[in-house]
């Protein structure tokens, strides 16, 4: 993912109060998972950066053992492992958190590389099987354009990765995972007509999904013309984060439940870029994965009963970190 934020400015979106309700919400998904995690598995893979907040936070919660210096203690089935891309980064955070595992590649190569027999066991296997999986991107959705395929959202295909690795056998449930990426649509045109298109059919799909994406249909897709836009990206901040919201929350439902999985969307948040504050406009999202005879049939009604209620967690985050109604402006 692109978009490396400088250090002064990794540190004010570090401290920003949306940013920490979140973390809070993270943790009280955490705190559900602990208890369920078996003792040998990964709870949490996260890509935590240099600070290591995230992780700090799952130890002050008790989550993670640590011997009297503070240091995680070294153990053969790390419970938390950190993955980072960035070397300055890694090195920062071994040194800040004495004893985390880090694993200094992009993670990408880590969950594309599963299906790879090259690939070697270990630390590797168990991010894409963590019991939290916490994709913590500071830039876009991707997109890219695959010959056979056509358009292809990068980032939910590495949700299908990980989804594919949890059903490996033994499976690995229940799992959840956190999705963060920045809310901008700074992409070519024909991905909007991708969204839209998307879009329409979850509408068609499902009521539910319909009845929260009413501002949606009035914003964007009522006057959006494959060949004429206007580009999403021409819209107001706030439309092109709900609209990256539904999009987001729609494929990975159907990307779930095409594996075998009955995914919820738990909760979905978009916070950042009010004028005047200097803060990137982000949206996250926290799903569940728990396996489904139905959903692997292949049982259509699995993605439409999930739609149905896909968007009735979602909120907007406003600065001062509270929550406000999915459909209101920044
Ligand atoms: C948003 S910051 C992490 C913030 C942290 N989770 C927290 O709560 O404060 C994202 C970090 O992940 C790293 N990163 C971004 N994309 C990555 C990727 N594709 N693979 C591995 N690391 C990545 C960045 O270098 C950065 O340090």
């Amino acid at each position: 993912m692109s978009g490396q934020p400088s250090a002064v400015a990794a540190a004010m979106a570090d401290a920003r109060p949306a940013k920490q309700a979140i973390r809070d919400e993270w943790m009280e998904v955490l705190d559900e998972y602990a208890p369920v995690a078996p003792q040998g598995e990964t709870l949490y893979a996260t890509l935590c950066g240099g600070a290591g907040t995230d992780v700090r936070l799952l130890i002050e919660r008790g989550h993670v053992a640590v011997e009297e210096n503070g240091a995680i203690a070294v153990t053969k089935f790390p419970r938390v492992i950190a993955v980072e891309k960035d070397p300055i980064e890694a090195g920062l955070l071994k040194n800040a958190i004495p004893g985390l595992q880090v694993i200094a590649s992009s993670v990408e190569d880590i969950l594309i590389a599963q299906n790879e027999i090259r690939y070697p066991v270990g630390l590797h296997l168990e991010v894409p099987r963590a019991h939290v999986l916490n994709l913590d991107f500071n830039g876009n959705l991707e997109f890219r354009v695959d010959k056979g395929k056509g358009l292809v959202c990068t980032t939910i295909d590495l949700v299908r990765k990980a989804a594919m690795a949890h059903a490996a056998p033994p499976l690995r449930q229940p799992w959840a995972l956190f999705l963060t990426v920045r809310g901008t649509a700074d992409w070519p045109e024909s991905v909007d007509g991708h969204i839209a298109s998307a879009l329409r059919v979850a509408r068609q799909t499902s009521p539910g999904f319909a009845q929260s994406t009413l501002q949606i249909e009035d914003e964007f897709l009522s006057g959006f013309d494959e060949s004429l836009g206007p580009p999403l990206s021409s819209l107001a901040a706030t439309t092109q984060q709900r609209v990256i919201i539904a999009y987001v929350a729609y494929r990975v439902l159907q990307v779930a439940s095409a594996i075998g999985w009955r995914a919820t969307c738990k909760r979905a948040r978009f916070y950042g870029g009010e004028s005047g504050q200097g803060t990137a406009p982000m949206c996250t999202w926290m799903f569940d994965f728990h396996w489904s005879n139905d959903a692997h049939s292949g049982n259509p009604s699995v993605l439409e009963t999930t739609l149905e209620t896909a968007l009735s967690a979602a909120a907007y985050v406003d600065a001062n970190g509270v929550l406000r109604g999915f459909d209101e402006s920044a």
